[in-house]
């Protein structure tokens, strides 16, 4: 098969880390005969830097012309004192509008090779922890209206505004519900309706379309409570599905928990097969540039580029797989580095993998 691959590189350790995934890609492809070609663009700090804007119109357009896109990551404190609409955040956030891309897949598993960098007792993680965030992308507060005023008295006032409409809602529990299908048939749906009236419709919709899927055990949890429950036992999770705001908050937690913020991937999906593909942590600018990034994270995004967006699910398990036995077999980055183990540079990292797929 031949796929197009819009690359955003980014900020910070962005470069780095995704040059890895490509390494790996590359290699995919010449074991199982498909074609990727690459089509670099610019978004974030680079791209302000070049062209003034987080993210050009050409980005966009290319991004639209492939087949999905590939992101390392954004951001760093040179352009921390630009205003909100022109800070390379915006420009993520401004792809993923572009592209409609609604729903955000953030699995949060424990890997049994790194279950020492794990900072909860044995005693909570001994019944497993393997769950996945199911967050909504392009509604809520990140993309309500805004507004800073000042009144005649001289106070200051800025408003952020959550809102939610009823098929935004449908549409991310659809994706929530079919998801935990194919897993263990169990979806928590997170809100905070004791108080919000967003949360409130969130909640009728979500009951609404819950109804559809039977086979799937369903209930509500209010986010405080889930940030909590996340940490006290999170073996009760299996999907989790809720607003942005919500959903970037607790998938840090949740990512944390497994003792690897370096590891976890993610896929931003719309309607069709179009989808973006980043780690969730981000530019890490104090390692820019040194070689030490953990790539894995990029390296697993890319292998869900391949199962959601090409349908290559062979493919996928194989990057999956080899990130597994190189970690079985001892190799860390600095991360992820514990006693006994072997320290390995990002590059290295990426050419074990890459030799594991075979
Ligand atoms: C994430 C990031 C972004 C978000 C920022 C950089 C806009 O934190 O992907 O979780 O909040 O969505
Ligand atoms: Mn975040």
């Amino acid at each position: 098969m031949i796929k197009k691959i819009a690359v955003i590189k980014g900020d910070g350790i962005g470069p780095e880390i995704v040059t890895e995934a490509q390494k790996v890609l590359d290699r995919v492809a010449k074991v199982y005969g498909h074609t990727f070609e690459y089509r670099d663009v610019l978004m974030g700090g680079c791209a302000i830097d070049e062209t003034g804007e987080p993210l050009p119109e050409e980005t966009v357009k290319v991004c639209l012309d492939s087949d999905s896109v590939l992101l390392g990551a954004v951001g760093g404190h040179k352009w921390d004192d630009l205003p909100g609409d022109k800070r390379p955040e915006a420009g993520l956030l401004g792809i993923r509008g572009a592209l409609k891309l609604f729903a955000n897949i953030r699995p949060a598993k424990l890997i049994p090779a790194l279950s020492d960098a794990c900072p909860l007792k044995e005693e909570i993680t001994k019944n497993g922890l393997d769950l996945v965030i199911v967050r909504e992308l392009i509604g809520g507060a990140y993309f309500g209206k805004r507004s800073t005023t000042v009144d005649e008295n001289g106070v200051k006032t800025a408003c952020d505004s959550m809102a939610y409409s009823d098929y935004e809602v449908e549409r991310i529990a659809r994706v929530a519900f079919e998801m935990a299908r194919k897993r263990r048939k169990k979806v928590h749906s997170v809100d905070k309706a004791n108080v919000l009236d967003s949360s409130r419709l969130w909640r009728e919709v979500t009951h609404k379309v819950a109804k559809e899927y039977p086979d799937v055990e369903f209930s509500d949890i209010l986010v405080d409570n889930t940030a909590m429950q996340l940490v006290h036992n999170p073996a009760q999770f299996d999907v989790l599905v809720t607003e942005n705001l919500f959903g970037d908050i607790l998938s840090d937690e949740a990512s944390m928990i497994t003792g690897s913020l370096g590891m976890i991937p993610s896929a931003s999906l719309g309607e069709g097969t179009l989808g973006l593909y980043e780690p969730i942590h981000g530019s890490a600018p104090d390692i820019a540039g040194q070689n030490k990034a953990n790539p894995i994270a990029t390296i697993l995004s890319a292998a869900m580029m391949l199962r959601y967006s090409f349908d290559m699910q062979k493919e996928a398990d194989a990057i999956e797989s080899a990130v597994d036995k190189v970690l079985n077999d001892g190799f860390r980055t600095g991360d992820i580095m514990s006693e006994g183990k072997t320290q390995v540079s990002c590059s290295e990292m990426g050419d074990l993998i890459v030799k594991e797929i075979k």
